[in-house]
């Protein structure tokens, strides 16, 4: 395999950093290549993919579902391990196609009415607030294990009705199913039982140990996932006859077209996606952003200076960081891609970190510049699974950056960053910062 197809597929890679120049190269010659699927960790080796590098293609590939499946062997590089858990992760709105998928998302939309994301987004201001100040009096912190974690947490947990105390459990969920290539992230397990619920509690207690081997079940089947879904059940159980004034009671309050409700079990998966999906993603957006700034000075001054590039400077965040690296679809007939045969049956995967510094949409695609415009960033994806969290995502970074501004000020790093290992989320673990004097 050509060397800069092994770099981009080896997690390892990203323990250093995205590979933009291995990118730029494959990018230069073709706007899809095929790409090897070697073994890595427990997960065997496949048939290998097509990657798509290019805008234009990746829009293409995500606008059109009939031919670029999700359904069909979901949106991982790697198959899920046999029939039943295909049928599983198929249960998720993220690996369903249109129509099916249509119902789900027209009712989540509807459950956010404006009433609850304009109480949401107060929340959201003084929460921010509150953990930066939480750290104002130190010399150095680690932003996103102290700051950055617990915002999309707080979020989370009143968009869900979660108690509070029990919403570190959210945290230790989206690393396992979304770090499971990092060990620190696979065996999280930073909720305690102490302080939390008595549902909290007896999810614990299912948490999956890990075998002779070091290894979890999993984490793409229900037994990968068994305190997430006890405590989900819980909750859809208590929110089905106690409905409150939260997102997730206004969901399982609607009725479909064909007059029928949200059951416990979608309520579930639900709460599975969202409390991954709305979550680490937004935990690796929020340092990543902050970490371009401190490398980009004279940006990070020019945006303390003028806030009403708050907007624009979060899009280039998650342009120039894109914390989601790649999702995948499946062919479902022969067809065409920028030139290339593609099969039925062959894996497509769209590379966002690739297209986002496509220089075919972006001028100097590797500068990053505050007020980009256009911007027509691919970070929250594109066509019907385009982020649903989107909106909420931009608030917390613009509540978190002005909290960091007005707060701390200046501030600059106080150590190297620790990476995620992991070829789907471009993630830091660790951000030690200190104010700048
Ligand atoms: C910066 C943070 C975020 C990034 C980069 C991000 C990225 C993405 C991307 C790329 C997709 C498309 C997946 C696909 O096409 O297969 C997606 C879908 C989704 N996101 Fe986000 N997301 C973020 C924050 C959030 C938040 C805060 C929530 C919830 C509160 C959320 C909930 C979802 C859900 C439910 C889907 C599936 C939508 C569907 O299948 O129709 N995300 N996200």
């Amino acid at each position: 395999m050509p060397a800069d197809i092994a770099t981009i597929v080896d997690p390892d890679t990203y323990l250093t950093g995205v590979p933009h120049e291995a990118l730029a190269r494959l990018r230069a010659e073709s706007a899809v290549v095929w790409m090897d699927e070697p073994a890595i960790d427990q997960w065997p080796a496949g048939p290998g993919f097509w990657g798509v590098l290019r805008h234009a293609e990746v829009k293409e590939v995500m606008r059109n579902p009939a031919v670029y499946s999700s359904h069909l062997g979901a949106t991982q590089i790697s198959d899920p391990p046999g029939d039943k858990a295909l049928a599983f992760v198929r249960q998720m709105m993220l690996n369903q196609d249109p129509p099916e998928h249509s119902r789900l998302r027209k009712l989540l939309t509807r459950a956010f009415t404006p009433r609850a994301i304009a109480r949401l987004e107060d929340r959201i201001a003084g929460w921010a607030r509150e953990l930066v100040t939480n750290v104002a009096d130190r010399t150095e912190c680690d932003f996103a294990t102290e700051v950055a974690a617990d915002l999309p947490l707080l979020t989370l947990a009143e968009l869900f009705g979660v108690p509070s105390a029990d919403r570190w459990l959210m945290f230790d969920w989206s690393n396992r199913v979304i770090g499971y290539q990092d060990t620190e992230y696979a065996l999280s397990a930073r909720a305690g039982a102490d302080g939390s619920t008595d549902m909290a509690k007896r999810a614990i207690a299912l948490r999956p140990r890990p075998d002779e081997h070091g290894r979890l079940p999993d984490q793409r089947t229900r037994a990968g996932m068994p305190d997430l879904y006890a405590y989900a059940h819980e909750l859809g159980e208590y929110k089905r006859r106690n409905p409150g004034d939260d997102i997730m009671s206004n969901l399982m309050r609607e009725v479909d077209d064909e007059g029928g409700r949200v059951s416990v079990g979608e309520f579930e998966n639900l709460f599975w996606l969202f409390s991954v999906a709305g979550n680490e993603t937004l935990r690796n957006a929020l340092p990543g952003g902050l970490f371009a700034l401190m490398s980009h000075v004279d940006e990070y001054r020019r945006l303390r200076a003028d806030r009403s590039l708050l907007g624009p400077a979060v899009d280039e965040m998650l342009r120039w960081w894109s914390p989601v690296m790649r999702f995948r679809r499946t062919a479902t007939v022969d067809t065409e891609l920028g030139g290339t045969r593609i099969r039925a049956g062959d894996k497509i995967v769209v590379w966002f970190s690739a297209a986002n510094r496509d220089e075919r949409a972006f001028a100097e695609p590797d500068r990053f510049d505050i007020a980009r415009e256009p911007n027509d960033h691919l970070g929250f994806g594109h066509g019907p699974h385009y982020c649903i969290g989107a909106h909420l995502a931009k608030v917390q970074m613009r509540a978190l950056f002005t909290a960091l501004f007005d707060v701390l000020g200046e501030v600059e790093p106080a150590g190297e960053p620790v990476r995620l290992r992991s070829n789907f989320q471009n993630g830091i673990k660790h951000l030690p910062i200190r104010r700048r004097t």
